[in-house]
């Protein structure tokens, strides 16, 4: 059973671990004003809004497991009533299209204007950047949002008690899975999500850990920036910032606000997808990863954790505890570059990110990795060679941008063929060293 508050009212409700909130919503609680569209966390018609110790934010329902909402706060469209400023500037502007999409448009842009988690300070257009629109009537709905004002989120939020079996603390959760081995971890469900609600597999034990306080931390020193593995991306965002500005830049590329509202960095990394966002930029910044089995921790280069397709460096029963990401040094030139079809809300095509140590002209260190060049994250080792030790110039790179040949075997799929790969990879080298000429 799971306990949240929905407008006030208690709801107690009989659930299966892999139920998915929105049909929850749709079929047990007959609320039908939020929709579904895609059912895989891209479309954002069946937004809602999840309130708990942190405050408010948007998240997809379609692939939030109803366990996920357990001792928590819960608000859909019907709780606006109809006269919301929003749904006010919504009709004035003719904002108000298709009955798919609206809703979700209209709960992201309440998240707006209480401040939820991932709008402060954002644009209007990023904050809706998870909520697409077929019939291409942007205009009236983004003068809509900039309509309304921001006010700050309301004091703490009442909790209902949590009635949901699940671990409290990283103790627990490592006694758990020790002895159960085959449990399935969730952190945001933002990947496994999908694999529910479109490969329709069973996920059988499952355990939750998006609200284990122990795994949420963020710690910000002089030397590292170290974020336990149930930080969501919205969480993460300006810390990362302030290790350097590419990753701020990259995290605000992966989903849409209510994607990093939900999704993880540790399950982004445990996951082991070879296009996973994160992966090859914690990589070329030397990141290392902490892992728990029991009482036991072992930390290791994040890079090794990848052995191949499908496979990573995790005993059964273990689990990913936290990331630790040094600091890079003010003359490390980092540069972090994601392509993908559509700039937001999308998969990448190809992740290359460079953290290129350069003193008195010369290449001191280079670490580069790639993610959608192989069936993993990897370093381009054949690369990181060719420029160690070499003068920074136009031959030592264009040398380096031809080894990465060597050093990949892309992926050839629907997002890209192998030569578009192998040749925009070569281009990114050469574009990080034509932007340093243009000063
Ligand atoms: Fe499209 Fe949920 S239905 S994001
Ligand atoms: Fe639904 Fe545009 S509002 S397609």
């Amino acid at each position: 059973m799971i306990r949240f508050l929905l407008d006030g009212e208690v709801i107690e409700a009989e659930v299966e671990a892999t139920d998915s909130v929105l049909d929850l919503l749709r079929y047990k609680l007959r609320r039908t004003g939020t929709k579904e569209g895609c059912a895989e966390g891209d479309c954002g018609a069946c937004t809602v809004l999840l309130g708990d110790e942190s405050g408010w934010r948007a998240v997809n329902s379609c692939i939030l497991f109803a366990p996920m909402l357990d001792g928590k706060v819960l608000r859909t469209v019907e709780s606006l009533g109809g006269d919301h400023p929003v749904q006010r500037e919504m009709i004035a502007r003719h904002g108000s299209q298709c009955g798919f999409c609206t809703p979700g448009i209209v709960m992201s842009l309440v998240g707006r204007s209480i401040g939820a988690s991932g709008t402060e300070g954002v644009p209007v257009g990023d904050v809706l950047a998870g909520n697409l629109c077929r019939c291409t009537g942007y205009g009236p709905i983004l003068e809509a949002g900039e309509a309304v004002g921001v006010r700050a989120q309301e004091e703490r939020l009442e909790l209902p008690a949590r009635a949901w079996p699940n671990p409290a603390t990283a103790d627990e959760l490592a006694e758990l899975l020790l002895a159960n081995p085959e449990t399935r971890i969730v952190a945001g469900a933002t990947d496994v999500g999908l694999w529910v609600t479109k490969q329709h597999r069973e996920l059988g034990p499952t355990v939750f850990i998006g609200d284990i306080a122990d795994l949420r931390g963020i710690e910000e020193g002089d030397e590292a920036l170290t974020l336990g593995a149930a930080v969501r991306y919205s969480e993460a965002r300006l810390a990362l910032t302030r290790l350097h500005p590419e990753l701020g830049e990259l995290v605000r590329r992966i989903g849409g606000v209510q994607v990093r509202n939900a999704g993880t960095i540790g399950g982004n990394i445990a996951n082991g997808s070879p296009i996973g966002d994160m992966p090859p930029a914690l990589i070329a910044l030397g990141a290392e990863l902490t892992l728990r089995h029991g009482r036991a921790r072992r930390t290791i280069p994040l890079e090794s954790f990848f052995i191949a397709y499908g496979k990573q460096d995790r005993l059964a029963g273990e689990f990913v505890e936290s990331v630790r990401i040094p600091r890079p040094s003010p003359d490390t030139l980092v540069r972090i570059s994601k392509l993908s079809k559509r700039f937001d809300s999308d998969i990448s095509t190809l992740c290359g990110a460079f953290a290129i140590t350069i003193a008195e002209g010369v290449v001191r260190e280079a670490r580069i990795a790639f993610g959608g060049m192989a069936g993993t994250p990897l370093r381009a080792a054949g690369c990181e060679a060719a420029l160690t030790g070499k003068p920074w110039n136009a031959e030592t790179v264009e040398a380096a941008a031809l080894a990465l040949a060597t050093d990949y075997t892309p992926l050839d799929d629907l997002r890209g063929s192998a030569a578009y790969r192998r040749t925009a990879a070569a281009n990114l080298l050469r574009r990080i060293w034509a932007e340093r000429q243009d000063g």
